[in-house]
């Protein structure tokens, strides 16, 4: 009887010993477990703050060179700096209170300062003619529209796709008597119509070498006059009923 009771403590006993030793190596087991996921969270974190910085780095680059290939062209075509910069801002006011998304908003910003990347095949001695273009000047000219979207229309990227389409029809008239295609109305892309009203109230607005700046009188004026003739009525009534944000815009982008 007792050798069977020994016995019996002998295997608890050891059952006991099992356990602690087996519930010892689990600890270990998932203290090392937490150890490992502490290290791999630090490692994801770490690529993912890679990666972050470099979607910041590509984003940041890829405006520069917007802004860049945008006042390439209007270098080319006796415009200031910050021509691109204001018409970028305009564009993006106009697309945002015409209720285009947010992402389509902050694309077209980037996207419409190249509206006149055509212009770099245009030749020096035509576009740096003071004063006024010939009939045969001006035919070459206007082909910057078509020159700048065959420049850009074969890319895959969205943004440059969207530029494409700006550089293309920035120069129609609502009213069907633009350029290049004498496209009317709707048909005109809204990218297309809103640059033309950003780039236009721009342009009267600054002096050039071959011309002075209007008065705002002036440039009111005109856009009344032009609202569903040259214009998309719905931007000008945005033009107007935002005015001041207009103003505040030029205001804090002068040129020097
Ligand atoms: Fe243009
Ligand atoms: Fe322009």
């Amino acid at each position: 009887m007792q050798t069977h009771e020994n016995k019996l403590i002998a295997e608890i006993k050891a059952l006991k010993e099992e356990f602690i030793n087996t519930t010892d190596k689990l600890i270990k087991d998932v203290k090392r477990q937490d150890k490992i996921m502490a290290r791999s969270d630090k490692r994801q974190k770490q690529e993912y703050d890679e990666l972050m910085a470099l979607k910041i780095e590509i984003e940041e680059t890829q405006k520069e060179v917007v802004f860049t290939m945008g006042a390439i062209g209007e270098s080319r075509s006796k415009e200031t700096g910050n021509h691109v910069k204001r018409v970028a801002q305009y564009s993006y006011l106009l697309a945002k209170h015409y209720g285009l998304s947010d992402k389509e908003c902050k694309m077209l910003e980037q996207a419409s300062p190249m509206h006149d990347i055509g212009k770099i095949a245009i030749p020096d001695a035509i576009l740096n003619k003071p004063g006024r273009f010939n009939d045969e000047e001006r035919a070459i000219v206007e082909t910057h529209a078509q020159l700048g979207y065959d420049i850009l229309q074969y890319s895959k990227r969205e943004l440059i796709k969207m530029a494409a389409i700006v550089a293309y029809e920035h120069h129609e008239k609502y009213n069907g008597t633009g350029y290049p295609n004498k496209l009317k109305g709707e048909d005109i892309h809204i990218y297309g119509r809103i640059t033309a009203l950003a780039d236009v109230f721009d342009a009267l607005g600054s002096s050039r070498v071959y011309k002075s700046a209007w008065d705002d009188e002036r440039i009111f004026k005109m856009f009344k006059e032009e609202r569903g003739e040259h214009f998309d009525p719905v931007l000008i009534d945005i033009f107007f009923d935002h005015l001041d944000e207009f103003l505040h815009i030029r205001d804090s982008m002068k040129d020097i």
